[in-house]
Protein backbone atom coordinates (compact mmCIF):
# COMPACT_ATOMS: atom_id res chain seq x y z
CA UNK A 1 0.00 0.00 0.00
CA UNK A 2 1.39 3.36 -0.72
CA UNK A 3 2.38 5.70 1.85
CA UNK A 4 1.08 8.83 2.04
CA UNK A 5 2.79 11.61 4.56
CA UNK A 6 1.26 14.58 3.23
CA UNK A 7 -1.75 15.87 2.52
CA UNK A 8 -2.41 16.41 -1.39
CA UNK A 9 -1.35 19.91 -2.81
CA UNK A 10 -4.22 20.94 -3.68
CA UNK A 11 -6.14 20.50 -0.76
CA UNK A 12 -6.44 23.31 1.64
CA UNK A 13 -6.57 21.58 5.10
CA UNK A 14 -8.49 23.46 8.17
CA UNK A 15 -7.55 21.81 11.66
CA UNK A 16 -9.89 22.83 14.45
CA UNK A 17 -9.22 21.35 17.42
CA UNK A 18 -13.55 21.37 18.57
CA UNK A 19 -16.22 22.79 16.50
CA UNK A 20 -20.16 21.73 16.56
CA UNK A 21 -19.77 19.60 13.29
CA UNK A 22 -17.46 19.77 10.49
CA UNK A 23 -20.47 19.77 8.14
CA UNK A 24 -22.09 22.58 9.55
CA UNK A 25 -18.52 24.22 10.08
CA UNK A 26 -18.23 24.08 6.29
CA UNK A 27 -21.61 24.81 5.01
CA UNK A 28 -21.79 28.21 7.24
CA UNK A 29 -17.88 29.06 6.49
CA UNK A 30 -17.65 27.95 3.14
CA UNK A 31 -17.53 31.00 1.25
CA UNK A 32 -14.70 32.61 3.53
CA UNK A 33 -12.70 29.58 0.96
CA UNK A 34 -14.49 29.82 -1.36
CA UNK A 35 -12.51 28.52 -4.15
CA UNK A 36 -11.96 26.12 -7.03
CA UNK A 37 -9.48 23.60 -5.13
CA UNK A 38 -10.80 21.68 -2.55
CA UNK A 39 -10.95 22.24 1.30
CA UNK A 40 -10.85 19.56 4.17
CA UNK A 41 -12.22 20.96 7.46
CA UNK A 42 -11.17 18.15 10.27
CA UNK A 43 -11.91 18.47 14.07
CA UNK A 44 -10.22 16.47 16.63
CA UNK A 45 -13.81 16.77 18.26
CA UNK A 46 -17.32 17.83 17.74
CA UNK A 47 -19.69 18.75 20.38
CA UNK A 48 -22.35 17.91 18.16
CA UNK A 49 -22.05 15.76 15.45
CA UNK A 50 -24.40 14.76 13.19
CA UNK A 51 -25.58 11.41 11.70
CA UNK A 52 -28.00 10.70 9.27
CA UNK A 53 -31.65 11.01 9.60
CA UNK A 54 -31.60 13.61 12.73
CA UNK A 55 -29.56 11.22 14.41
CA UNK A 56 -26.15 12.17 16.76
CA UNK A 57 -22.22 11.47 15.71
CA UNK A 58 -20.45 10.48 19.01
CA UNK A 59 -17.34 12.57 18.71
CA UNK A 60 -14.89 12.51 21.82
CA UNK A 61 -11.62 13.74 20.87
CA UNK A 62 -8.77 11.27 20.10
CA UNK A 63 -10.78 8.45 19.63
CA UNK A 64 -12.25 8.81 15.64
CA UNK A 65 -11.89 10.84 12.37
CA UNK A 66 -14.07 13.56 12.09
CA UNK A 67 -13.71 15.39 8.57
CA UNK A 68 -15.45 17.13 5.90
CA UNK A 69 -14.13 17.57 2.43
CA UNK A 70 -15.80 20.32 0.86
CA UNK A 71 -15.29 20.90 -3.37
CA UNK A 72 -17.47 21.72 -6.60
CA UNK A 73 -19.14 19.81 -8.58
CA UNK A 74 -20.58 20.30 -12.05
CA UNK A 75 -24.35 19.83 -12.36
CA UNK A 76 -24.92 16.69 -14.24
CA UNK A 77 -22.43 14.34 -12.03
CA UNK A 78 -24.08 11.43 -10.63
CA UNK A 79 -24.51 13.09 -6.90
CA UNK A 80 -26.16 9.90 -5.70
CA UNK A 81 -22.37 8.22 -6.61
CA UNK A 82 -20.82 10.59 -4.29
CA UNK A 83 -21.39 8.36 -1.02
CA UNK A 84 -20.66 5.65 -2.48
CA UNK A 85 -17.55 6.90 -3.72
CA UNK A 86 -16.51 7.97 -0.05
CA UNK A 87 -17.17 4.57 1.57
CA UNK A 88 -15.08 2.81 -0.96
CA UNK A 89 -12.84 5.34 0.01
CA UNK A 90 -12.68 4.92 3.52
CA UNK A 91 -12.33 1.07 2.86
CA UNK A 92 -9.08 2.03 0.93
CA UNK A 93 -8.12 3.83 3.27
CA UNK A 94 -8.46 1.71 6.36
CA UNK A 95 -7.00 -1.11 4.41
CA UNK A 96 -3.56 0.68 3.65
CA UNK A 97 -3.23 1.49 7.07
CA UNK A 98 -4.70 -1.28 9.08
CA UNK A 99 -3.87 -4.38 6.51
CA UNK A 100 -7.24 -5.59 7.71
CA UNK A 101 -9.86 -6.81 5.43
CA UNK A 102 -13.41 -7.68 5.42
CA UNK A 103 -15.00 -4.42 5.39
CA UNK A 104 -18.45 -4.29 4.14
CA UNK A 105 -20.45 -1.20 2.63
CA UNK A 106 -24.12 -1.17 3.97
CA UNK A 107 -25.80 0.65 0.85
CA UNK A 108 -25.70 4.13 0.80
CA UNK A 109 -22.71 5.02 2.97
CA UNK A 110 -22.14 2.99 6.16
CA UNK A 111 -19.12 0.86 6.54
CA UNK A 112 -19.60 -2.47 8.63
CA UNK A 113 -16.96 -4.50 10.01
CA UNK A 114 -18.04 -8.00 11.21
CA UNK A 115 -21.61 -6.36 11.07
CA UNK A 116 -20.60 -3.56 13.63
CA UNK A 117 -20.39 0.27 12.10
CA UNK A 118 -16.92 1.42 11.54
CA UNK A 119 -17.54 4.45 9.39
CA UNK A 120 -20.56 6.96 9.13
CA UNK A 121 -21.08 9.64 6.04
CA UNK A 122 -23.08 12.49 5.51
CA UNK A 123 -23.42 14.37 2.66
CA UNK A 124 -24.58 17.67 2.05
CA UNK A 125 -25.05 18.93 -1.09
CA UNK A 126 -25.94 22.94 -1.61
CA UNK A 127 -26.61 23.43 -5.56
CA UNK A 128 -25.58 26.73 -6.67
CA UNK A 129 -26.28 28.15 -10.47
CA UNK A 130 -24.05 25.90 -12.39
CA UNK A 131 -22.17 23.74 -10.12
CA UNK A 132 -22.74 22.40 -6.67
CA UNK A 133 -21.05 22.60 -3.54
CA UNK A 134 -20.66 19.45 -1.46
CA UNK A 135 -20.27 18.79 1.57
CA UNK A 136 -19.01 14.74 2.14
CA UNK A 137 -18.54 14.45 5.90
CA UNK A 138 -16.74 11.24 7.30
CA UNK A 139 -16.27 9.82 10.80
CA UNK A 140 -14.79 7.24 11.20
CA UNK A 141 -14.03 5.19 14.58
CA UNK A 142 -10.36 4.44 14.80
CA UNK A 143 -9.39 4.00 18.91
CA UNK A 144 -11.87 3.53 21.06
CA UNK A 145 -11.95 0.74 23.28
CA UNK A 146 -15.76 -1.23 23.32
CA UNK A 147 -16.18 0.87 26.88
CA UNK A 148 -15.81 3.92 25.04
CA UNK A 149 -18.57 3.86 23.19
CA UNK A 150 -22.04 4.92 24.58
CA UNK A 151 -23.59 2.06 25.96
CA UNK A 152 -26.57 1.94 23.35
CA UNK A 153 -23.59 1.56 21.06
CA UNK A 154 -21.57 -1.35 22.41
CA UNK A 155 -22.65 -3.86 20.08
CA UNK A 156 -23.21 -2.17 17.19
CA UNK A 157 -20.42 -0.33 17.21
CA UNK A 158 -16.47 -0.78 16.09
CA UNK A 159 -13.36 1.12 16.07
CA UNK A 160 -9.93 -0.16 14.01
CA UNK A 161 -8.21 -0.70 17.36
CA UNK A 162 -10.64 -3.37 18.48
CA UNK A 163 -9.90 -5.30 15.63
CA UNK A 164 -6.56 -5.27 15.54
CA UNK A 165 -5.07 -4.05 19.47
CA UNK A 166 -2.91 -1.20 17.60
CA UNK A 167 -3.76 3.19 18.12
CA UNK A 168 -3.97 4.92 14.74
CA UNK A 169 -2.74 8.17 14.08
CA UNK A 170 -6.09 10.26 12.97
CA UNK A 171 -3.95 12.76 10.85
CA UNK A 172 -1.86 9.82 8.75
CA UNK A 173 -5.62 8.43 8.17
CA UNK A 174 -6.96 11.65 6.92
CA UNK A 175 -3.67 11.89 4.69
CA UNK A 176 -4.59 8.40 2.98
CA UNK A 177 -8.34 9.05 2.44
CA UNK A 178 -7.86 12.77 1.17
CA UNK A 179 -5.73 11.03 -1.50
CA UNK A 180 -7.84 8.42 -2.13
CA UNK A 181 -10.98 10.31 -1.68
CA UNK A 182 -9.85 12.61 -4.15
CA UNK A 183 -9.00 10.27 -6.91
CA UNK A 184 -12.84 8.94 -6.83
CA UNK A 185 -14.19 11.85 -6.94
CA UNK A 186 -11.80 13.01 -9.78
CA UNK A 187 -13.40 9.44 -11.54
CA UNK A 188 -16.90 10.60 -11.07
CA UNK A 189 -16.01 13.84 -12.47
CA UNK A 190 -14.69 12.19 -15.55
CA UNK A 191 -17.37 9.58 -16.17
CA UNK A 192 -16.18 6.86 -14.53
CA UNK A 193 -19.61 5.83 -12.87
CA UNK A 194 -19.50 2.04 -14.01
CA UNK A 195 -15.78 1.79 -11.75
CA UNK A 196 -17.25 3.12 -8.68
CA UNK A 197 -20.92 1.14 -8.95
CA UNK A 198 -18.62 -2.17 -9.17
CA UNK A 199 -16.16 -1.29 -6.35
CA UNK A 200 -19.26 -0.24 -3.88
CA UNK A 201 -21.20 -3.45 -5.45
CA UNK A 202 -18.52 -5.80 -4.76
CA UNK A 203 -18.35 -4.48 -0.61
CA UNK A 204 -22.34 -4.53 -0.94
CA UNK A 205 -21.94 -8.11 -1.65
CA UNK A 206 -22.32 -9.60 1.79
CA UNK A 207 -25.86 -8.50 1.72
CA UNK A 208 -26.42 -10.04 -1.83
CA UNK A 209 -29.57 -12.24 -1.04
CA UNK A 210 -30.26 -11.70 2.28
CA UNK A 211 -34.28 -10.22 3.40
CA UNK A 212 -33.54 -6.14 4.65
CA UNK A 213 -36.09 -3.24 5.39
CA UNK A 214 -35.76 -0.15 3.55
CA UNK A 215 -37.01 2.84 5.34
CA UNK A 216 -37.36 6.05 3.20
CA UNK A 217 -39.56 9.12 4.24
CA UNK A 218 -42.24 7.24 6.12
CA UNK A 219 -42.49 4.30 3.92
CA UNK A 220 -41.17 1.62 5.24
CA UNK A 221 -40.54 -1.45 2.87
CA UNK A 222 -39.70 -5.28 3.48
CA UNK A 223 -37.47 -7.52 0.99
CA UNK A 224 -34.48 -8.99 -0.47
CA UNK A 225 -31.11 -7.07 -1.13
CA UNK A 226 -30.56 -7.84 -5.01
CA UNK A 227 -27.12 -5.36 -5.12
CA UNK A 228 -27.03 -2.22 -6.91
CA UNK A 229 -27.99 -1.83 -10.35
CA UNK A 230 -25.73 -0.11 -12.79
CA UNK A 231 -26.25 3.27 -11.80
CA UNK A 232 -25.91 2.88 -7.99
CA UNK A 233 -29.41 2.16 -6.98
CA UNK A 234 -30.41 -0.20 -4.75
CA UNK A 235 -32.06 -3.63 -6.05
CA UNK A 236 -34.67 -4.70 -3.82
CA UNK A 237 -36.78 -7.81 -4.85
CA UNK A 238 -40.55 -7.04 -2.72
CA UNK A 239 -42.03 -10.14 -1.12
CA UNK A 240 -44.08 -10.24 -4.17
CA UNK A 241 -41.48 -10.80 -6.41
CA UNK A 242 -41.57 -6.84 -7.79
CA UNK A 243 -38.16 -5.29 -8.04
CA UNK A 244 -37.93 -2.02 -7.08
CA UNK A 245 -34.75 0.22 -7.27
CA UNK A 246 -34.01 3.14 -4.49
CA UNK A 247 -31.64 5.96 -4.81
CA UNK A 248 -32.22 7.38 -1.53
CA UNK A 249 -32.95 6.08 1.90
CA UNK A 250 -31.64 3.35 4.45
CA UNK A 251 -31.62 -0.25 5.42
CA UNK A 252 -32.56 -0.46 8.79
CA UNK A 253 -32.80 -3.38 10.98
CA UNK A 254 -36.90 -4.70 11.71
CA UNK A 255 -34.92 -4.22 15.42
CA UNK A 256 -34.77 -0.54 15.18
CA UNK A 257 -38.21 -0.79 13.14
CA UNK A 258 -40.01 -2.57 16.21
CA UNK A 259 -37.65 0.20 18.44
CA UNK A 260 -39.68 2.72 16.90
CA UNK A 261 -43.11 1.32 16.87
CA UNK A 262 -42.27 0.31 20.47
CA UNK A 263 -41.72 3.89 21.63
CA UNK A 264 -44.66 5.31 19.27
CA UNK A 265 -47.26 3.42 20.97
CA UNK A 266 -46.16 4.30 24.31
CA UNK A 267 -45.82 8.02 23.28
CA UNK A 268 -49.60 7.80 22.08
CA UNK A 269 -50.19 6.53 25.36
CA UNK A 270 -49.04 9.00 27.37
CA UNK A 271 -45.85 7.55 28.20
CA UNK A 272 -42.62 9.52 28.47
CA UNK A 273 -39.69 8.06 26.03
CA UNK A 274 -37.81 5.58 27.84
CA UNK A 275 -34.35 3.79 26.84
CA UNK A 276 -35.23 0.38 25.42
CA UNK A 277 -33.32 -2.39 26.87
CA UNK A 278 -31.35 -4.61 24.89
CA UNK A 279 -32.64 -7.83 24.82
CA UNK A 280 -36.70 -6.53 24.91
CA UNK A 281 -36.79 -7.86 21.48
CA UNK A 282 -34.29 -10.51 21.63
CA UNK A 283 -36.95 -12.87 19.58
CA UNK A 284 -36.45 -10.64 16.50
CA UNK A 285 -33.48 -10.33 14.20
CA UNK A 286 -30.02 -9.41 15.60
CA UNK A 287 -29.08 -5.88 14.77
CA UNK A 288 -25.45 -6.73 14.86
CA UNK A 289 -26.01 -7.78 11.63
CA UNK A 290 -26.82 -4.95 10.23
CA UNK A 291 -24.89 -1.98 12.43
CA UNK A 292 -27.54 0.77 11.69
C1 LIG B 1 -24.18 8.50 9.93
O1 LIG B 1 -23.76 7.35 9.86
O2 LIG B 1 -25.29 8.74 10.40
C2 LIG B 1 -23.33 9.63 9.40
C3 LIG B 1 -22.30 10.06 10.40
C4 LIG B 1 -21.40 11.15 9.87
C5 LIG B 1 -20.46 11.68 10.92
C6 LIG B 1 -19.48 12.67 10.36
S1 LIG B 1 -18.24 13.13 11.52
C7 LIG B 1 -17.70 14.40 10.48
C8 LIG B 1 -18.94 15.03 9.88
N1 LIG B 1 -19.48 16.05 10.77
C9 LIG B 1 -20.68 15.72 11.24
O3 LIG B 1 -21.35 16.40 12.02
N2 LIG B 1 -21.04 14.53 10.76
C10 LIG B 1 -20.05 13.99 9.86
Amino acid sequence: MKKYNEYPGFLEVVKLASCGSTNDYLRENYRRYERDFPILVTASRQSAGRGRAGRTWDSPAGMGLYSSFGFFLPVGVSLNLLPLAAGISVVEALAGISGVRGFGLKWPNDILYSGRKICGILVDNMVQKERIFCITGIGINLNQQAVDFPRELRDRAISLKTITGKTYEIEAVNKALSHIFFSWVEKLKSGGNKEIVEAAGRLSEFLKGRPIAFHRGDKITEGVFKGLNHDGGLLLAAPNGDKKIYYSGEIVTKLRLLRREELERKHRQGYTEKPVEKGEFSDFEDEQLWGD
